[in-house]
């Protein structure tokens, strides 16, 4: 571990999140990053109709805003997620609401969309210069429910869909009270209707993904695999975090609320993707995230069913040379 990295440990972890990327900023603006960290080779990919430098990118939530696009981009990631964002800025849960265990390689959040609202991020997208795949990965306030909800998804489809290569519906944060409720037959219907009828009013032709959770029942993940057979989805990106802290060692965190990420993630969420890729016979196109931690997890991702690998905690707790660890392995 180098010394910047040590010292990052040492920091809150929302500081040390912030003033990281800060940093990698810096180091991009006076050209000087691939000093630092060398950018693994491209290796070209195609998926869902869209080129990938290659096949492992940023998960949301890592650059919400968009601020730092163009250096994760020139830092060698294949392609960069944003968000989650919602129309209006919020401020997210009260701090403290990040909580790295570097004992089990895991981060709780219970950040709660706090973003600088969707304006601000078109903005950047607008700006950039990275000329690789940018997801946007949507979600409602916090305040809005019911219709309210949907009404969100509908705004920020709206004002994305020009700037992204293609769009995350997010239903799966556990940290917006009641979103994982969106899984429910019913509700998960009344929302992809809306979309739909939305994606045909403005006419738009990029993909989209549902990023679902990993702690639905099998019933339920038949459901939104149905969901996104039947409907305009392309894919599924599975999943995000969990609200079951059973696989920690460190029983510390277990009664920490939030959603928790990283290694002790990687076993559930992978069993997802075998999931959906038995039960739609290979059909539904995967994006897997869920404790990437090396190039063994990044292969096992891809064997389980997954054409494309995104990562979150293992960037967090092993810093930018995992890109090159996770790349360089697999040529
Ligand atoms: C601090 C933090 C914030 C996150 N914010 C978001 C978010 O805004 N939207 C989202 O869809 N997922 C979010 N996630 C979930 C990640 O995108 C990812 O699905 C999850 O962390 C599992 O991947 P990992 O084990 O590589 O971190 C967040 C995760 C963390 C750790």
């Amino acid at each position: 571990m180098n010394f910047f990295h040590k010292i990052f440990r040492l920091l809150p972890p929302e500081l040390a999140h912030k003033l990281a990327l800060d940093a990698l900023n810096f180091l991009f603006k006076i050209r000087l990053i691939h000093l630092f960290f060398k950018k693994p080779k491209e290796d070209l990919f195609s998926f869902a109709g869209m080129s990938f430098k290659n096949r492992l990118g940023t998960a949301a939530g890592l650059d919400k805003n968009g601020d730092y696009i163009d250096c994760l981009g020139e830092l060698g990631f294949g392609f960069l997620e944003v968000g989650t964002v919602t129309p209006v800025s919020q401020d997210g849960n009260q701090k403290p609401r990040v909580f790295r265990n570097f004992q089990d390689e895991s981060i709780i959040n219970r950040l709660g969309f706090n973003n600088k609202g969707v304006d601000h991020l078109v903005k950047n997208l607008k700006l950039r210069s990275y000329k690789g795949v940018v997801g946007v990965n949507v979600g409602a306030n916090k305040k809005s429910e019911g219709k309210k909800r949907i009404e969100d998804y509908l705004h920020c489809i709206e004002k994305v869909h020009k700037y992204a290569d293609y769009i995350t519906i997010n239903i799966s944060s556990p940290n917006t009270p009641n979103l994982r409720d969106l899984h429910n037959a019913n509700n998960l219907s009344d929302l992809v209707t809306s979309i739909e009828n939305k994606v045909k009013e403005l006419k738009i032709g990029i993909p989209f993904f549902l990023k679902i959770s990993p702690d639905e029942t099998d019933e339920s993940l038949e459901n939104i695999i149905k969901t996104v057979e039947n409907t305009f989805f392309t894919g599924i990106i599975a999943t995000n975090t969990t609200i079951d802290k059973r696989s920690l060692t460190n029983k510390k965190y277990m009664e920490i609320e939030g959603g928790l990420s990283g290694k002790p993630l990687m076993d559930k969420s992978t069993d997802k993707i075998k999931i959906i890729k038995n039960k739609s016979n290979g059909v539904i196109p995967i994006i897997g995230v869920g404790g990437v931690m090396s190039a063994s997890d990044f292969n096992k991702k891809i064997d389980a069913g997954s054409k494309l690998v995104q990562i979150y905690t293992g960037f967090v707790i092993k810093g930018p040379k995992i890109l090159n660890e996770i790349l360089e392995k697999n040529d």
